[in-house]
Formats: C-alpha cells, sequence, structure tokens
C-alpha cells in the first residue's frame, strides 16, 4: 500500500474534477471496508473470548441468540452496507461513465495501444506522435481508445477513470487536466510480456505553449545538418528503420512502429521505459531487445558506427 501510493502515479492525487470524484468514492470504500473489517474482527474476538470462559453457554446451546446474529449480520448488516456503498458509487460513477459529448469537447485525440507502446493521433492535424499525450489546460479533451492488436487499457489515474481498448471498438473518454503538469499513465489490462512497460505521459499545459508543441508535431521533419546524422539519415533509410517507422518528409513510411518526426521532443522512449537522453536513445537503438525483451524492435546487426550515426540523426528530429 505505502508503494502504491508514492511517485507521480496516484489516485489519490487527482487533478481533476473526475479524478476528484474518484478519490472521493475511494475514501468512502476504504471506510466502509474497515469498519466492516473491525466489526468482523470484533466478532471473531467476541466468539473466542466466550469460548474461552468456562461456564458461559456456547453459540449454539441458546437458539435465540444465534438466529438473531444470523439476521443481524448474515443479512440487516450486508444489506445496509451494500445499499449504501451502491447509493454512494452511484452518484459518482454515473458522472464518469457518461462518455464524453462532442459538443463539449473542445478537442479529440485518437488513442491507439500497441503491444507495448501508444500511438497518438491528432485528427484534423499531421500531428503523430507517442507515448506523450499534450493537452492544453483547463479544456475537456475526447480521446477516443482503439487498439491495432489485443486488448489495453488506458489509465492515467490523476487525471480520469480507465477506458478499454478493445479491437474492433472505440471507446471514449474524457480528460481534463485542471492544473499544468507531467502526468504519468500506465497500460491497465494486461496484454502480453511487457505489459508492465506500456507506460505514457500525458503533459497538460497552457494553450499557447500546447498551440506551439502541436504546430510543431504536424510539421515534416527538420533535414539533417552535420555529415554523421546525413549519414545515419542514409542508414536509416537503407536498413529496416524506415519499413517499420514514419519520419514524415521523408521516404520513411512504416507503420508498424511510432512515429519519428519529431522524435527528439519526447522525454521517453520505448513505452517510457527509459529515458530519450543520447546515450538511452543509442542504446535502445543497438540492442532493444536487451533493454525490452520481446519488443516488436528486433536488433539491426548493424555496426557500431552505423548506430552513432542513426542515433545522431534521430537527435537531430525536434
Ligand atoms: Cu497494453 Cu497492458
Amino acid at each position: 500500500m505505502v508503494l502504491a501510493g508514492c511517485g507521480r502515479q496516484s489516485t489519490l492525487s487527482p487533478r481533476s474534477p473526475q479524478a476528484h470524484d474518484i478519490r472521493t468514492l475511494w475514501w468512502w470504500m476504504l471506510g466502509i471496508a474497515t469498519v466492516v473489517f473491525l466489526g468482523a474482527i470484533a466478532m471473531l474476538g467476541l466468539a473466542w473470548i466466550r469460548r474461552a470462559t468456562p461456564g458461559l453457554p456456547l453459540v449454539g446451546e441458546r437458539e435465540t441468540v444465534p438466529q438473531a446474529l444470523v439476521l443481524l449480520f448474515g443479512i440487516a448488516v450486508p444489506l445496509v452496507v451494500l445499499v449504501s456503498l451502491f447509493g454512494v458509487a452511484d452518484v459518482y460513477l454515473v458522472r464518469q461513465t457518461a462518455p464524453p459529448s462532442p459538443a463539449r469537447t473542445a478537442l479529440t485525440v485518437d488513442v491507439i495501444g500497441h503491444q507495448w507502446w501508444w500511438e497518438v493521433r491528432y485528427p484534423g492535424t499531421a500531428a503523430v506522435t507517442a507515448n506523450e499525450i499534450h493537452i492544453p489546460v483547463d479544456t475537456p479533451v475526447n480521446v477516443v481508445a482503439s487498439t491495432a492488436d489485443v486488448i489495453h487499457s488506458f489509465w492515467v489515474p490523476q487525471l480520469a477513470r480507465k477506458i478499454d481498448e478493445v479491437p474492433g471498438r472505440q471507446n471514449r473518454v474524457l480528460l481534463y487536466a485542471s492544473t499544468p503538469g507531467r502526468y504519468r499513465g500506465q497500460c491497465a489490462e494486461f496484454c502480453g510480456f511487457q505489459h508492465a512497460n506500456m507506460s505514457l505521459f500525458v503533459v497538460a499545459q497552457p494553450r499557447a505553449a500546447y498551440n506551439a508543441w502541436l504546430a510543431n508535431m504536424a510539421a515534416p521533419a527538420a533535414s539533417p545538418t552535420t555529415a554523421t546524422a546525413q549519414a545515419g539519415e542514409r542508414v536509416f533509410m537503407a536498413s529496416q528503420c524506415a519499413s517499420c517507422h514514419e519520419i514524415r518528409g521523408t521516404v520513411a513510411r512504416g507503420l508498424v512502429g511510432p512515429d519519428l518526426t519529431h522524435l527528439a521532443t519526447r522525454r521517453t522512449l520505448a513505452g517510457a521505459e527509459i529515458r530519450n537522453t543520447p546515450a538511452e536513445l543509442r542504446a535502445w537503438i543497438a540492442s532493444p531487445q536487451s533493454i525490452k525483451d520481446g519488443s516488436r524492435m528486433p536488433n539491426l546487426g548493424l555496426s557500431a558506427t552505423e548506430y552513432d550515426e542513426i542515433a545522431a540523426y534521430l537527435e537531430g528530429l525536434r
């Protein structure tokens, strides 16, 4: 419990009205469950004391006492507890489960689950990114959640409830952030070997910063400027990289892996498993299987120089 409560991904530090409701409901559940637990322990203690005290009749020897106990704790108490919990849950969850109406939301973002990363698209613009969703603060965002393969579940605990991504379906959830910040999210449905390493960040920023970010995301890739980066671009286009990844504005049009057009602007790599630093990017390209075992990204078998060049090229994609 202590470990689950720390870090940047706690339901108990909500940053949206929706997440506030979920926290309130969580406290109600915890409070009532605590009372039930303590009651059960008290009954257990009572039984133990009665058995240990000589001369007292055992439960069962007097007919009226056990019947009353069964009626009280077997029917009356559970009924009261479950009905009140149902009432409390209903108040909060009805608001949660209503899908966001397009009229109330200013922006739609497509979030597509893959084994094991998140594709993020901004309909109406050319912007495509991965594992990082930027949204303007104080703005209701309609997230359309779908999957390219198996069932995933999109969950950013500080901002919204979970939404499953089910093959053949499009589900929707309202994403809203009251304060600017980076909010960690996580796939919440077991989806294979690297399910635990399928994370993402939601970056909520002021409107102007968001608009600048989106404009940059929608633009085609920058051309490499240094000789190393230019060599890296040639290696990238000639090798397997280009058949799996798209870099808009180049011949790389693959749709298997994440769009890399502005890779260098992202804070993390590989479903937020590692940071996007030059050293970690180089290590990831050179040996993805030793960093994320089972990942769809293969070890390419290129030379050390070629990995350096590809890394230099990708570092320039801002
Ligand atoms: Cu995707 Cu678990």
